[in-house]
């Protein structure tokens, strides 16, 4: 089951779904808006752009001066207004925003009028506080209305959010925190976690404690959790913000305002904060939920399963939804609390139409078995999406056949932190779609497949994905690194201007693109981006480790797996036992976060190395995945495979 897919599994998949003519006549999006994209790119993007309401319009679509683009020039506009406030004027003040499922089970609903109040009296919260435009305010909540609200308060002051996953170790968000030197950080006392509540403003505040940027820290209550507390710089959300006015004026914001920043692991151990604008990401997050999803105000019941603290949910669970007044479902907890058919029981309990989901969910849901989803009723979906990593065919067509019931056209859809919205992805209503494949870039998107002589590689060829076109919600840059927003994506192609995504990707003989997986030392576990060496500075900064090389291995369920292979130091080299291993996994797990924890530590005596000390991690790969290990010849000791191979025998 679910092998990862590899140039050689997919070549031989030649199942095609079209879109059933039903669905195509009532799709939003027709074929004809890939020719009139192409036709004039800027033009197609600006009548994109009229989705939104802008209180100045802009005087040119786009300035590009590679690799920095401004989009909708002098433009202005209000995010929050956009999201929130205009379809309450518009009349849709009763519709849901949000139908809130909380993991034990208590719910909130919320209109789109709640919903403007809320946003409104945490902007006066935060103006309170000290908050400006310009500024920047970390966030690390739990899966809650708090988080949506807080994010779009930010929107709504021109003040830049700094989400930080709820599972992130203090060790992390201690890092964002500082590096976005943010001012206030907003959490709550604790997170639902499989049936329990767990920490987390404990975390929160030893984070906040080595940092010295933060004047204020505003706690949601949730869990009802026991919280150390520091006078006048911690304050409850109940106390500061239910008091406010529930009125507020939005003022405008040029278009090229910082909307957020998003951390996220590159090849080096330092994450980089990847910044977004306004206009811009708000029309392509906007178009791309209106055309992949099919999506329809007011009659669409829409669910992005993913955490707020990821990009997916700053895009689609917050910002392209809610300026396309979706009525969304959001979800607190794990899918298994309490049962195994908690997501298909919230499918049938509110409808949902469009479901959005990750590769390594679907193949959990493989696993549980068929039966647990064929006893709800999942009739009401429409549109089933895909996201985080390439989708096995497998894992596919059991989605297609056991959740969308074969009438559900399946969207997987390709993008990246970086992008801020959907690339690469089939139209639903226009689109055949081939089990495994992303298929085409989207209407007024270009991407190309090219060799590393930066050639196109034509129908067939496989080699690395690149952007060659500037695209609205393209990322602006990398907070307070300039050099390094040049180096990562600009330099490898350089000549060409190319945006280098760091994927391997490749063309099929009718011109579908697959995607390969990431072709740098970024893993994806789970569809979260992990680095290797962060994972390895976690590893060497236990005083047991002398040295650490990580790879990841293939893994049916997460797409792909840690595994380390560690040099201990002296005495500790002695015991290589289960306990000592135990212990680095949970060392890495609060230095990274649990998403960071290695599957598998193998102790070695010796690692790979070229002759000028790179770490062949190939090799070790073919270890982790137990295949035949490769060529060796450029090892400066070809003997220390021999040496790792049976290091690992005698301890199995
Ligand atoms: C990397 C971006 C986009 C939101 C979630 C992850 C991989 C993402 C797909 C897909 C194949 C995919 C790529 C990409 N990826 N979607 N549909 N098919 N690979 O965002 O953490 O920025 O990771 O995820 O390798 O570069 P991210």
């Amino acid at each position: 089951m679910a092998a990862e897919p590899t140039l050689s599994n997919l070549a031989t998949e030649s199942r095609s779904f079209a879109p059933s003519e039903a669905f195509a006549a009532q799709a939003n999006v027709k074929a004809e808006a890939y020719d009139r994209a192409a036709a004039d790119r800027e033009a197609f993007w600006a009548e994109q752009a009229d989705r939104l309401h802008w209180t100045k319009r802009w005087d040119r679509v786009l300035d590009w001066d590679a690799p920095f683009a401004k989009w909708f020039v002098g433009g202005e506009l209000n995010v929050a207004y956009n999201c929130v406030d205009r379809h309450v004027a518009d009349g849709y003040g009763e519709q849901v925003a949000f139908h809130w499922e909380g993991e034990p089970g208590d719910t909130r609903t919320i209109t789109y009028a709640d919903l403007q109040r809320e946003v409104c009296k945490a902007a006066n919260a935060l103006t309170e506080l000290g908050v400006q435009a310009g500024d920047r305010v970390a966030i690390q909540l739990p899966m809650i209305p708090e988080a949506a609200i807080s994010m779009l308060a930010c929107a709504r002051l021109g003040a830049a959010h700094s989400v930080v996953f709820g599972g992130f170790s203090p060790g992390a968000l201690k890092a964002r925190i500082e590096d976005a030197d943010a001012k206030l950080l907003i959490t709550s006392d604790g997170q639902f976690r499989r049936g329990k509540p767990a920490p987390m403003k404990e975390n929160t505040d030893k984070a906040v404690a080595e940092t010295s940027s933060i004047e204020h820290v505003l706690v949601v209550k949730r869990t009802e959790t026991e919280v150390p507390w520091t006078e006048g710089r911690d304050l409850w959300w109940h106390d500061v913000v239910d008091k406010q006015s529930d009125q507020h004026e939005a003022r405008s914001f040029d278009a090229e305002q910082p909307l957020f920043i998003l951390y996220t692991s590159g090849t080096t151990g330092k994450p980089k904060g990847i910044l977004h604008t306004s206009g811009g990401f708000l029309t392509q997050t906007a178009y791309t939920h209106h055309a992949v999803f099919d999506h329809k105000p007011g009659e669409s019941v829409y669910w992005c399963t993913a955490d707020i603290g990821w990009v997916t949910g700053h895009s689609y669970i917050v910002y392209g939804p809610l300026a396309n007044r979706a009525t969304s479902v959001m979800y607190e907890g794990t899918p298994n609390t309490p049962h195994e058919g908690r997501h298909w029981e919230i499918i049938q309990k509110y409808g949902v139409s469009i479901y959005y989901t990750a590769p390594t969910l679907i193949r959990t849901f493989m696993k549980w078995g068929k039966e647990i989803p064929e006893k709800y009723d999942l009739s009401s979906l429409r549109v089933l999406g895909s996201v985080g990593e390439p989708i096995n065919p497998e894992a596919w067509m059991w989605y297609r056949e056991n959740i969308g019931k074969g009438n559900c056209p399946i969207v997987d859809t390709w993008w990246q932190t970086e992008t801020g919205a959907i690339m690469i992805s089939p139209l639903p209503g226009v689109t055949a779609t081939k089990p495994g494949s992303a298929m085409r870039t989207l209407p007024g998107i270009s991407a190309e497949v090219v060799t590393e002589e930066a050639q196109p590689v034509g129908p067939g060829g496989g080699g690395y994905l690149v952007l060659d076109k500037p695209w609205p919600a393209m990322l602006r840059g990398i907070w307070g690194d300039e050099q390094r927003f040049r180096e990562t994506y600009w330099s490898r192609f350089a000549e060409q201007g190319y945006y280098f995504a760091g994927d391997g990707a490749k063309y099929d003989d009718d011109g579908a693109i697959w995607l390969l997986g990431r072709v740098d030392d970024v893993m994806n576990v789970s569809g979260h981006r992990i680095s290797t060496t962060e994972v390895e500075s976690a590893l060497v900064s236990h005083p047991t480790v002398a040295e650490a090389a990580v790879v990841g291995a293939s893994d049916p369920t997460t797409g792909q797996g840690i595994v380390a292979f560690v040099i201990l130091r002296g005495n500790a080299a002695k015991d290589g036992g289960e306990e000592a291993i135990k212990a680095l996994r949970d060392h890495v797990s609060a230095e990274i976060g649990p998403i960071a924890k290695p599957r598998q530590i193998m102790v070695v005596e010796e690692l790979p190395k070229t002759r000028s000390g790179k770490i062949m991690r190939r090799l070790l790969r073919d270890v982790a995945e137990n295949r035949e290990v490769g060529d060796v010849t450029t090892l400066a000791d070809s003997s220390v495979m021999d040496l790792i191979s049976a290091g690992l025998k005698d301890s199995s």
